[in-house]
């Protein structure tokens, strides 16, 4: 059903339901007509109007529910966030994760290589990806995590030629976490971590007042949400790719308040350590 014929349906309910209030308590009050009625009637009246007003404000939230996920899902594939999953998908994981044989090194080769030169141990060999329902990822993860967080070091460069581009090369970056924030006491963790690119390009277009940005800005939640489980189901289906990254999707805000992004860090790996033991348990 369109949202014009929901709207039309409900506006008739509503039209309907008033009508036949009234035609009651005219009936009523020629059969019984006596002055007391006349001051219920004003009662009546008024009531009938909030009834409707109820109905309408009713019937507008079940629409405008409708038409969030009618956009989105009708879109087959056409939408924002499942087409930047796809380039982030194709444009990037695809080349730094799997390995191609001799050629490139992938990414668990690379991780044993930091671990190697730098004589530290990183806690998952993965790429963890930061998905904020915000979109918004400042440019050194130290901000977003009240400093339990500093860049440490960075991966070996791999170079590829792409579009024309000769020799581009990517790297990524390994944090060092410290637990509890407390630099001296604590051992800090070691884990290569960023942000999925995309979106804080996303979130820079709807700084700019272009035709799209309120229309972005509205939608913006379903489109962060669609670009995650569009690429989680990508990444799941490569077998390539499955083992290789984790991707945590989080709400960054709450109640008003910037989230830690270490702590949600820190707990995304005890749950991945404790399913690990359990399947060593079980093995
Ligand atoms: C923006 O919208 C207006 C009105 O709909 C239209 O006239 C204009 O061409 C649009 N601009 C762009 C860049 O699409
Ligand atoms: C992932 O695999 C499932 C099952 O084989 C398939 O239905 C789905 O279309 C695949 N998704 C993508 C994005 O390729
Ligand atoms: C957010 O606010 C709600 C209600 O005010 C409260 O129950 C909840 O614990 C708060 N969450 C955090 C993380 O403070």
């Amino acid at each position: 059903m369109k949202n014009s014929d929901l709207k039309l349906n409900a506006n008739t309910l509503i039209y309907n339901i008033t009508l036949i209030i009234f035609m009651l308590m005219t009936i009523y009050k020629y059969q019984y007509g006596c002055i007391c009625l006349q001051r219920f009637n004003v009662i009546l009246c008024t009531l009938c109007v909030i009834i409707s007003y109820v109905l309408s404000k009713v019937a507008h939230l079940d629409e405008i529910r409708h038409e969030n996920t009618l956009n989105i899902n009708s879109m087959q594939g056409l939408d924002y966030g499942s087409a930047m999953a796809y380039s982030y998908y194709y444009g990037y994981l695809r080349i730094i994760l799997p390995s191609t044989g001799s050629l490139n090194k992938g990414l668990v080769e690379k991780l044993e290589n930091i671990e190697d030169n730098h004589n530290i141990k990183i806690s998952v060999h993965k790429l963890f990806i930061l998905i904020p329902s915000s979109s918004y990822i400042p440019p050194d993860l130290k901000e977003a995590s009240y400093q339990w967080m500093e860049g440490a070091m960075n991966s070996e460069e791999e170079e590829r030629n792409r579009a024309g581009i000769k020799r581009r090369t990517y790297h990524n970056t390994v944090y060092k976490i410290y637990p509890n924030g407390q630099k001296l006491k604590t051992i800090p963790l070691y884990i290569m971590v960023e942000g999925a690119t995309p979106l804080l390009t996303f979130h820079e277009v709807q700084k700019h007042a272009h035709n799209e940005t309120d229309i972005y800005k509205k939608y913006g939640k379903e489109i962060i949400l669609k670009f995650y489980e569009k690429l989680k189901e990508l990444i799941s289906n490569d077998t390539e790719c499955a083992d290789l990254c984790e991707l945590i999707y989080y709400n960054d805000y709450d109640n008003g308040t910037k989230v830690n992004v270490a702590k949600v860090i820190l707990s995304r790996l005890s749950q991945i350590q404790k399913m690990n033991s359990e399947n060593f348990n079980n093995n």
